[in-house]
């Protein structure tokens, strides 16, 4: 794909507020065939900085959760709807959103994993294409097309709701559990089939 080097693009000069805002483009990491794929919203200040998402303190969180569970960041992988720091943190807009949208596809074609776990509102509403009550409906697995193929999306909230508001934690933990059994960590057995 145009500006992509295998899962990560190279250049991309699509949307002028990011460009002008970024340090850098913030791909995904993690292994090339991960089972369970994190999608956030976009790179903050920390990302935009150190290249790689989910490295401040929602990243801290998600990093503490997954090695409660026999997991890093190793064994899943972890991206972004846009790939470039929007302005003041805003919320990227929805010519943003589609600006990036072929990239994200792309790395969910080239992944193929087993499952998508969207962290937020912004990944949710843009992976399922509709309207979603995060906190209502975390924990609901969707069947969406997604990368030429029928994939699963578990809707999760964003790592950083759990700072406010202690009670979302037991949703990102139910979320981080699934996680672990379909990434084969400390609970044992990957249950793939399950899914
Ligand atoms: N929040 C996100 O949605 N993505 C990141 O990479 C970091 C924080």
């Amino acid at each position: 794909m145009e500006n992509m080097d295998g899962l990560a693009v190279t250049e991309c000069t699509r949307c002028p507020d990011l460009v002008e805002c970024r340090s850098r483009i913030v791909n995904g990491t993690g292994p090339e065939d991960a089972d369970v794929l994190f999608v956030g919203e976009g790179p903050g200040e920390q990302e935009d900085q150190q290249g790689e998402p989910f490295v401040g303190r929602s990243g801290s969180i998600l990093d503490e959760k997954l090695r409660n569970r026999g997991l890093s960041r190793a064994d899943v992988r972890i991206t972004n709807c846009v790939r470039c720091r929007p302005p003041e943190n805003r919320d990227p807009t929805k010519e943003e959103l589609e600006n990036c949208r072929g990239y994200l596809e792309r790395e969910i074609e080239l992944v193929d994993p087993e499952v998508i776990i969207t962290l937020g509102k912004v990944p949710s509403q843009h992976l399922l294409d509709r309207d979603v009550a995060v906190t209502k409906e975390a924990g609901q697995i969707e069947r969406v097309e997604l990368g030429g193929a029928s994939r699963s999306v578990l809707i999760c909230v964003h790592p950083a709701a759990t700072l406010y508001d202690r009670s979302q934690e037991e949703t990102l933990d139910a979320a981080l559990d699934k996680a672990a059994t379909m990434a084969g960590g400390s609970s044992g057995q990957s249950q793939l089939g399950d899914f």
